[in-house]
């Protein structure tokens, strides 16, 4: 894996996984690109769809809610949406949960696979309306491809 230098997620999509197939080592790795990538971000993370609620995976940033239910905050929403959610100024958004007082925007991806739900990417960044289309699209390539090379099997363990 060879983070590039980049300011936007379209362009850090670029990397592979190797050989590598273990869902928590890829996720822990993307989370680690993405933080360490792209500029102006606080938070970069997973939550994983485990007993019908999204539960803390790995991540890069300050300590986060543990769990969060399908419907809740961003990250409910986008689960239970099963579509990415931007969202410019976090204060503005019905139900935000603020795990980071920083944070003012953020994107959530959802993990889709085979009509399976499996969890979330989430990304913060303390300055308002950081993320556009290109981030969307480009964060979606990246979950596609992590999806495409891991196992999520002892990660998510309910589908939704
Ligand atoms: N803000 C998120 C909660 C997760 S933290 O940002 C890491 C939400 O509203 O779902």
């Amino acid at each position: 894996m060879s983070p590039p230098a980049t300011t936007s997620a379209k362009s850090a999509r670029a990397f592979s996984f190797a050989s590598i197939n273990d869902g928590l080592a890829n996720c822990a790795n993307t989370a680690a690109l993405i933080y360490h990538a792209l500029p102006e971000l606080n938070w970069a993370g997973f939550y994983f769809l485990r007993d019908g609620e999204l539960l803390l995976g790995a991540f890069q940033g300050k300590v986060a809610c543990v769990r969060i239910p399908l419907g809740s905050g961003v990250c409910g929403t986008a689960a239970a949406r099963r579509e990415t959610v931007v969202v410019p100024d976090v204060h503005a958004f019905p139900g935000h949960i603020a795990c980071d007082a920083d944070s003012r925007s953020e994107i959530v991806v959802p993990l889709i696979r085979g009509g399976t739900l499996l969890g979330v990417l989430d990304v913060d960044s303390p300055r308002p309306d950081r993320f556009d289309q290109d981030d969307a699209r480009g964060l979606e390539a990246m979950v596609a491809q992590l999806l495409e090379a891991s196992d999520f099997e002892r990660l998510a363990t309910s589908s939704s």
